[in-house]
């Protein structure tokens, strides 16, 4: 009974360090303890001034990755594409797309890179092809061994009358099979009808996809981040999904059916397992693979299992929404560190091209606070875009929308699922479109306050999102950071307060005030942590500078503020130590303390 006690203080406390985020062998995994910047390239930088970003226009701002010190770069798709979803529908896996460049450019692209330390990730796009894709040309026409690279079905005749083979639905709305009228049999697409699935029962077609990845690898990327893998194998038997009642969604939409056959099945693994393979053939830097599923904790772990050094953890974008209380962080976070084998890593992603900005999602005042829990936290953080200076959305018109995601739905619906918002020019000064392009129009409009939010001007100021980040991403190299014990605790239902500890250092110490109101705690004997602490950054809301010192037993943080902290040398407790505080404060900033 009493060892129960012991055990359930312990938990509570939140000092439980699960064993499985810590040990293990990860030497050779260049990305722990890192940042890695995901890059839409349409939207980066516009080399020739059509509007559109391109690999030269990359490889020029590269500098600014290597200043901000980030691990890697990972590319969205560069590939030739009819651009029916901006790139995610390849028409050629091998080739560059002419609006982004040319292999010479992408050669010229690695190299840069290289020679500033950056790793390059590519994306990788197995489930789909475009339908413009010479495979699926041949497909159509029944040419061996193309016959097969896709999934194709007889229709069902319902009352003599033609109709898909099931129920099954696009990730973008309406059925997900399209009649070909020369073949005379549909064909399935999880995404738009311009993105038919690939078939991976076909030996031939894994066996191309093999060579995809050898082609890249061959001109020297890093590793790859492997698009929609949950959807990559369907059920053979092709049974109707079963619906879910009272969703409140039109029987078009995704959302109303269980995918029980079209996402997550067994066979998906074993492929990833043989990609994994193959790419650890290679011989040099150890390779990263990265794999994107919007799926349950269970199926995410299964890829660490199968050969994923980072299943995405999406716990920002899905679990934690702007309402959720320190409890609701506590809970996601111990989540998926408890779900991480050993001998892998966490990882905590903060944004993407597919969901609304960090910034927009939960309010300004709130997007560095996610940084800064995810720089605290053991193992990889990957940021998008952008959201180093809190870029918002730029709310988007009907008239002015091109995302399928969002066309699809109509002009009644498409605000709730385009993705435009999130995917406008990168903003790095206030000249002309941002300093963006030199073109008299963009591919999206720019968001109009890039003349105050902007990357010229962030650099300028000590507690701008830029320069928190840049000052998080180099925390991720604290050696307390890098290796120590991790406690995620709620303090007295107040505060969220993350704290890494190794023995006889001080703490780096996280407080996080998720409320809009100011409140204090005594965090001192809360976290055990130190008496007294100082500042080492402060956002613009903390009204605290870099050096302040803080009594952490009577802590008062101001709404949505919270604090980095490491312990102060003067406290009796923690001689010899050294300390970092982070506080995040007010109006998206954050504060750093230490010793
Ligand atoms: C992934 C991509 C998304 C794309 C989809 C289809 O989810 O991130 O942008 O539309 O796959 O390729």
């Amino acid at each position: 009974m009493q060892g129960l006690v012991i055990v359930s203080l312990i938990l509570s406390l939140g000092c439980f360090e699960p064993a499985s985020a810590q040990n293990g062998s990860t030497s050779g995994d260049w990305w722990k303890d890192t940042f890695i910047y995901q890059i839409y390239p349409r939207s980066f930088k516009d080399s020739n001034g059509d509007g559109v970003g391109d690999l030269n226009g990359i490889t020029s701002k590269l500098d600014h990755l290597a200043d901000l010190g980030v691990s890697a770069v990972w590319l969205s798709p560069i590939y030739a594409s009819p651009m029916v979803d901006f790139g995610y529908d390849i028409s050629n896996f091998t080739a560059v797309d002419p609006t982004f460049g040319t292999l010479a450019d992408f050669t010229r692209l690695v190299t840069r890179a290289k020679s500033l330390k950056l790793k390059v990730i590519l994306d990788f796009v197995p489930n789909h092809s475009s339908d413009k894709h010479p495979w699926f040309l041949k497909s159509v026409q029944k040419v061996k061994p193309y016959d097969e690279y896709y999934i194709w079905r007889d229709a069902k005749m319902v009352n003599g009358t033609r109709q898909p083979p099931n129920n099954w639905l696009s990730e973008f709305q309406g059925s997900a099979w399209e009649w070909n009228n020369q073949r005379k049999q549909y064909y399935y697409h999880e995404f738009t009808v311009g993105q038919p699935d690939l078939n991976y029962r076909s030996s031939a077609l894994q066996e191309e996809m093999k060579n995809v990845f050898r082609f890249w690898l061959n001109l020297g990327v890093d590793g790859f981040r492997v698009d929609a893998i949950n959807f990559l194998v369907e059920d053979s038997r092709f049974l109707d999904e079963p619906k879910i009642p009272n969703t409140g969604f039109a029987d078009t939409d995704p959302r109303t059916l269980r995918h029980i056959y079209t996402s997550d099945q067994n066979e998906t693994y074993q492929v990833v397992q043989s990609w994994r393979q193959l790419i650890d053939s290679y011989n040099g830097t150890r390779k990263l693979l990265l794999t994107e599923a919007y799926t349950t904790p269970a199926y995410t772990a299964k890829y660490f299992q199968y050969g994923s050094n980072i299943p995405f953890n999406f716990i920002f974008l899905r679990n934690i929404t702007s309402p959720s209380k320190p409890l609701d962080y506590k809970r996601a976070i111990d989540r998926f560190i408890n779900l991480v084998p050993p001998g892998s890593i966490p990882n905590w992603v903060t944004g993407n091209h597919d969901n609304s900005r960090v910034a927009s999602r939960f309010g300004p005042h709130r997007a560095d606070q996610i940084t800064m829990i995810a720089a605290i936290l053991p193992g990889v953080a990957i940021i998008y875009n952008g959201d180093e200076l809190g870029m918002v959305d730029r709310p988007m018109s009907w008239k002015e929308t091109i995302d399928p995601a969002g066309c699809n739905a109509g002009p009644s619906r498409y605000n709730l699922t385009s993705r435009d918002p999130a995917r406008t020019p990168f903003q790095w000064d206030a000249t002309k479109n941002a300093g963006f392009s030199s073109g008299n129009k963009t591919w999206l409009p720019i968001n109009s306050n890039y003349k105050f939010l902007n990357l010229a001007t962030e650099k300028t100021l000590a507690n701008s999102s830029y320069s928190i980040t840049k000052k998080l991403v180099a925390l991720k190299q604290n050696p307390i950071v890098k290796t120590g014990t991790t406690m995620v605790t709620v303090i007295y239902a107040y505060f969220l307060g993350i704290a890494r500890r190794l023995p006889n250092q001080n703490p780096v110490v996280l407080v996080v005030n998720l409320y809009n109101h100011t409140m204090h705690a005594d965090v001192a004997t809360f976290m055990n942590i130190p008496k007294y602490m100082t500042v080492y950054i402060a956002n613009a809301a903390a009204k605290l500078t870099a050096g302040t010192r803080i009594d952490t037993s009577f802590l008062q943080l101001q709404g949505n503020a919270s604090v980095y902290q490491a312990v102060n040398t003067e406290d009796s407790r923690t001689i010899g130590w050294k300390s970092h505080w982070i506080v995040d404060m007010n109006l998206f900033r954050t504060e750093i303390l230490c010793g």
